[in-house]
């Protein structure tokens, strides 16, 4: 059976027709691969120029709706009690929503005291919102007043490598963000893959045609077939 399409009517063949609101919504759809463009914002440690302050580092940018409302709470208070992890992996975190500054900052402490935790990372005051426009992080139709959860996992070298996006009510896991950098490093280490459901010290695919003289020098393992397209290795 062929995939039917609802809405927006089409000719028969021809390709999909996007309604008009669609194509209006995103100047640019940011993708996996892209170099996230350089910004300044003024954030709650002060003025920061992006490329500047993140060189050399992965960094996780996340956008969130807005300072002291619950679940963002939540989600900052995770992230503070996360520091050691991030530290251990390079990965340096900066925060965007649109409350201002002041706001931002009385929050933060609220945050210390309630979960004897520390926000460790800046947060930008995007007021007005140009910044989660220009990323993606405005969906009017989830919010026409706040941007969503967007998190964005960049590389040293600027590079999206990851992007998640979830809505208002629904809190993010910040161990499933630190596994998936944990997994990018492994792949920019060792040139594997990882499988569904992962974690650090699973084996892992290779998904090339590597020699076995290579896997075990990378690997310090031997390789095994479980399918002629599925090859795998014990770290
Ligand atoms: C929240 O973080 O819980 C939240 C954010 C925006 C609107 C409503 C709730």
């Amino acid at each position: 059976m062929s995939i039917q399409f609802f809405a927006p009517r089409g000719k028969e063949g021809a390709a999909p027709r996007l309604p008009l609101s669609y194509r209006q919504s995103v100047k640019w759809l940011p993708q996996i691969g892209d170099i996230f463009p350089d910004f300044s914002a003024n954030t709650t440690e002060g003025k920061l120029r992006f490329w500047e302050w993140a060189e050399g580092n992965w960094v996780y940018l996340f956008s969130h709706p807005a300072a002291r409302t619950p679940v963002c709470t939540t989600e900052l208070g995770e992230l503070g009690d996360m520091q050691d992890e991030f530290l251990r992996l390079g990965v340096k975190a900066l925060g965007l929503t649109a409350s201002p500054v002041a706001e931002q900052i009385e929050w933060h402490r609220e945050i210390e005291r309630t979960f004897d935790t520390r926000v460790w990372f800046p947060s930008a005051a995007d007021e007005g919102g140009t910044l989660a426009t220009l990323f993606g992080m405005q969906h009017a139709k989830e919010s026409d007043q706040w941007p969503i959860r967007k998190s964005f996992i960049i590389d040293p070298t600027m590079h999206i490598r990851m992007m998640f996006e979830y809505p208002v009510s629904v809190g993010r896991d910040t161990n499933e963000i630190l596994r998936v950098i944990e997994a990018l490093q492994l792949r920019d280490r060792t040139g594997a893959a990882t499988p569904a459901n992962w974690m650090p010290g699973d084996p892992v695919i290779i998904p090339d045609e590597r020699s076995e003289f290579e896997v075990v020098r990378t690997f310090r393992n031997y390789s095994r077939r479980v399918l002629p397209y599925l090859r795998i290795v014990n770290l």
